[in-house]
């Protein structure tokens, strides 16, 4: 049966905001309901009930060997989800928690199976977003929340395109305005040698701070080859991927503008990716992510442009390759998806 989506609108975080209880309520009663939080918007359910993580599985079109992050409200609720907890966990939660850090340890049982795809460990957060963190301290549960996307297309950072995405598939939305991040979290596995799985806002920099001998994985910036274990399920599906073919291009940043311009005299319905000292120089249809060095407002904008692209009718989209730093580490990585790892040198 199609499920009626309601919109809620959250008026203030006070105790007596209906909305919150509403969205908590439906959590209890194994029902799934759409929450922003400071990276994405994320489609939540109990993650300690079977079957309403089944329900996300569907909603989503998610392949069930790809586990979801638990959601709580506190660092002191990690007991009951993670088994081992390493003292390198408490000065990773007082620097980067609550915020966009997951990290991954072995598991309790009070995390069924499905939740973590058959693993014997958990991916624990604990968002900073307001609204977030109050839905999961009233819902009194460990919350799992992927993205609140279609499985394979841009993760939204908007009530409104996750209602695109989701109308009809979850009970409820939960309106908490433009997402402030706009990437998903850092991931990070502590279950064996601290090794980063995806990157996000929390850069790698920050983490070898207290991680000295953090890796990175290889799916950080390359595709996993067909048929490679990998360490995040996640990494081996298509990701973020518009209507739209993306390419990126990397070179030096000067021939950017005229290489594009001159592709676009040759193709039709090419469109560019670019960043705000681009625009007066495009002669082609373009999207801006933001200014230049600012790679935290192009994240924020990412997901948003993506869809933006394919609204207007873009069939080639040329983007401006990001560093493979800091924040904008987190911008390859979900760029280079988006495209499919079609990566031109120009
Ligand atoms: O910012 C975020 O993390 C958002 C918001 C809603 O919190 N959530 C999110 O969830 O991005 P999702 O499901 O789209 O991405 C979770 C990633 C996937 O790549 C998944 O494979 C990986 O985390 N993951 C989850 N549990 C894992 C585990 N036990 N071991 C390895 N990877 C895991
Ligand atoms: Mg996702």
């Amino acid at each position: 049966m199609k499920l009626e989506t309601k919109l809620l609108q959250v008026s203030t975080i006070g105790d007596s905001c209906a909305v919150l209880d509403e969205a908590a309520a439906i959590l209890r009663r194994g029902g799934l309901v759409a929450i922003p939080t400071e990276t994405v918007y994320g489609l939540a359910a109990d993650a300690t009930n079977p079957a309403a993580v089944a329900a996300i599985f569907t909603a989503k079109g998610r392949p069930q060997d790809n586990p979801l992050i638990v959601h709580l409200h506190s660092a002191a609720q990690l007991p009951l989800v993670a088994r081992e907890i390493p003292e390198t966990v408490r000065m990773l939660a007082e620097r980067f928690w609550p915020g966009p850090l997951t990290i991954i340890l072995p598991k309790t049982d009070l995390i069924p199976s499905i939740t973590s795809a058959g693993l014997d460990t958990v991916a624990v957060r604990l968002p900073s977003h307001p609204i977030a963190r109050e839905i999961i301290r009233r819902a009194g549960v460990p919350v799992a929340a992927p993205s609140a996307n279609l499985s394979g297309s841009p993760s939204t950072t908007t009530a409104s395109h996750c209602l695109a995405d989701l109308n009809g598939r979850v009970e409820a939305i939960v309106d908490g305005g433009p997402c402030t991040v706009g990437v998903e979290s850092t991931v990070l596995s502590l279950a064996g040698k601290p090794r980063l799985l995806r990157p996000g806002a929390v850069t790698p920099e920050a983490l070898r701070e207290i991680l000295p001998d953090l890796e990175l994985d290889d799916a950080v910036v390359s595709q996993p080859a067909p048929g490679v274990r990998v360490a995040s399920p996640g990494m081996k599906y298509k990701h973020y991927a518009p209507r739209c073919q993306v390419f990126l291009l990397d070179g030096p940043p000067e021939r950017y503008p005229g290489w594009v311009n001159a592709r676009a005299e040759q193709e039709p319905g090419v469109f560019a990716l670019c960043s705000d000292e681009d625009l007066p120089l495009m002669r082609c249809p373009a999207v801006s992510l933001g200014p230049r060095q600012d790679e935290a407002a192009q994240a924020a904008r990412l997901f948003g442009c993506l869809r933006t692209l394919d609204e207007q009718g873009a069939q080639t989209v040329y983007a401006r390759c990001p560093q493979k730093s800091g924040m904008g580490l987190a911008l390859y990585n979900r760029m280079a998806r988006a495209a499919a790892f079609r990566i031109l040198q120009i």
